[in-house]
Formats: C-alpha cells, sequence, structure tokens
C-alpha cells in the first residue's frame, strides 16, 4: 500500500518540514497532524508525553493511511521514536537537532543549540554533542518562548520583538563570548518559521542549521513517494486551530479535521489534562 507522507509535530513547526518535503519531492501526497491540544510539548512530563506521542501518531497514521510518518518534532522525537518504532508497522523518521552538521562548519569551534527545555536537557541531545562535537563549545539555550511566538504569528499576530529579544539574549550573549558563536542549530522545528526575524535580530551574522533538508533527504531513502491521493492535503489538530486556517493554507493544507482518539485513549487523556 502506497499512503501520503504524515508529517506530525505538537503544532505548526511541522510545516518548516513539510517545506522541505515540498522542495525536494513537489508532487508528493501528504498530511499534517499536530498534537496542539498537548502544545508545548516541550515543558511536559516525558513519561505522560511519550504514550500520548505514540496515541496521537496512531491516530493520524490510521486518519489517513500514510505509508511513512515523519516526526518532525525533536522534542518529540529525542523521546518517543523507540515506541513509534514498536507500535507502527510503517517507516517512522524522527527529528534531532542538527549537531553534526553544524559541527562540520564551525569555524569558530563555538555553536548555539536553541531548542526547547526537554530538548535541551535530554541525555539524547548530549550523546549527539559527545559523539558529533566534542571539539566544540556548545552553548545550549532553552527558548520555549518561541514556540508560542511562532504559534501566534502564523495564526496571524505580529511578532514581538521585545518578546523574541528577551528569550534570546542568552544566544546574543554566547555570539558576543570568546570565541564568538558562529553556527546556531535550529533545536526545535518551530524555529526555522522565525529563521529571517531571529537573522535580523542577531547581533552578528552566524550561520542558521537546521534538520529540513536532511530528513527529507531520509524519506526518499525509506519510502515511495506517492504522487497524488485522495487523502493529500488533509490536516489533523487535536484541539480547535481556527485561527490557523490560513497559516495551513500557505503550506498547502486543507481546514484542519478533529482528531479522533480510540476510546480508551481519549478517555486516558480527556481527564485531568491542562
Ligand atoms: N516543534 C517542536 C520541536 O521541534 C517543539 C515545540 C513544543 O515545545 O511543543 O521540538
Amino acid at each position: 500500500m502506497v499512503g501520503p507522507i504524515l508529517v506530525f509535530d505538537s503544532g505548526v513547526g511541522g510545516l518548516s518540514v513539510a517545506n522541505s518535503l515540498r522542495q525536494h519531492y513537489p508532487d508528493a501526497a501528504m498530511c499534517y497532524a499536530c498534537d496542539n491540544a498537548w502544545l508545548p510539548y516541550g515543558l511536559r512530563d516525558d513519561e505522560a508525553l511519550a504514550e500520548r506521542i505514540v496515541a496521537v501518531c496512531q491516530a493520524a497514521v490510521d486518519a489517513c493511511q500514510a505509508s511513512v510518518l515523519v516526526v518532525a518534532c525533536n522534542t518529540a522525537s529525542t523521546l518517543a521514536l523507540e515506541g513509534l518504532r514498536q507500535t507502527l508497522s510503517i517507516p517512522v523518521i524522527g527529528t534531532v537537532p542538527a549537531i553534526k552538521p553544524a559541527a562540520l562548519i564551525s569555524q569558530t569551534r563555538h555553536i548555539g543549540l536553541l531548542a526547547t527545555t526537554a530538548t535541551v536537557n535530554r541525555p539524547y541531545t548530549q550523546s549527539l554533542v559527545d559523539d558529533f562535537a566534542s571539539d566544540c563549545r556548545v552553548s545550549k539555550i532553552a527558548a520555549d518562548a518561541l514556540v508560542t511566538e511562532a504559534e501566534a504569528w502564523l495564526a496571524g499576530a505580529t511578532l514581538s520583538e521585545a518578546r523574541l529579544n528577551q528569550a534570546l539574549l542568552p544566544l546574543w550573549q554566547a555570539m558576543r563570548a570568546t570565541p564568538a558563536l558562529d553556527t546556531v542549530v535550529l533545536g526545535c522545528t518551530h524555529f526555522p518559521l522565525l529563521k529571517p526575524v531571529l537573522a535580523s535580530l542577531a547581533p552578528i551574522s552566524v550561520q542558521w542549521v537546521d534538520s529540513g533538508d536532511a530528513i527529507a533527504r531520509r524519506v526518499g531513502q525509506v519510502a515511495n513517494i506517492l504522487a497524488s491521493g485522495s487523502s493529500d492535503g488533509r490536516c489533523y489538530t487535536t484541539a480547535a486551530a481556527d485561527p490557523l486556517v490560513d497559516g495551513f493554507a500557505q503550506y498547502g493544507f486543507q481546514a484542519p479535521q478533529r482528531l479522533i482518539l480510540s476510546g480508551s485513549e481519549a478517555v486516558v487523556y480527556g481527564a485531568g489534562r491542562p
């Protein structure tokens, strides 16, 4: 069976990955799913989140009969890839912070990792640093506020430079350190959506690296890309997303449909959840 590529994130961040996929495979059938009921993932408890991610992805894969799942979320991938691969019968491609490519191009050997609190603190992230950037200074900076900014921006709000600068102050300071930081890993898929703004606010010019291209190449290696299909362009959310309809449309996705989790999961996740 050949179904669409399903791109999953907590919110709109995966649209940056969907964009890279469209550049590589302009005719590919693609669907999008996001767990906006639990957004942001970056500040949640690991155990509950790991179970939740599997439940939502399973429901979305079933809904669109996907042939490959792209977990377009660093926070989810550094936690739940193993569980997803055990549960789903289709290939699952994850997103990990692009520390390896950043270490390959940094001249000053000082790299910044801009990500969610969860990704910054995960052992998986530290193992990437140990394996691929052990000769670099790596400034890890949690910037969860950028997730909220990107979400609001895609829903039509104006970006607040003051709020962005406040969240990014530790990064701006690292850029002025010795040796100066010259490469920034955008370790959250929401952040490439803001890249032009981040570049315009930064006190110096640096290289911004994300995982979009690498993910797109990997999808081509493991999946048959379907040129079209009846589910192409479908978009699933776990909570209302009316203000995002135009934002999803800009990326080629239809007005979102509500994703229904199976009975027991709905009970588990519906009760007592913020
Ligand atoms: N877009 C997600 C990532 O790449 C995280 C956003 C969130 O905290 O929910 O990590």
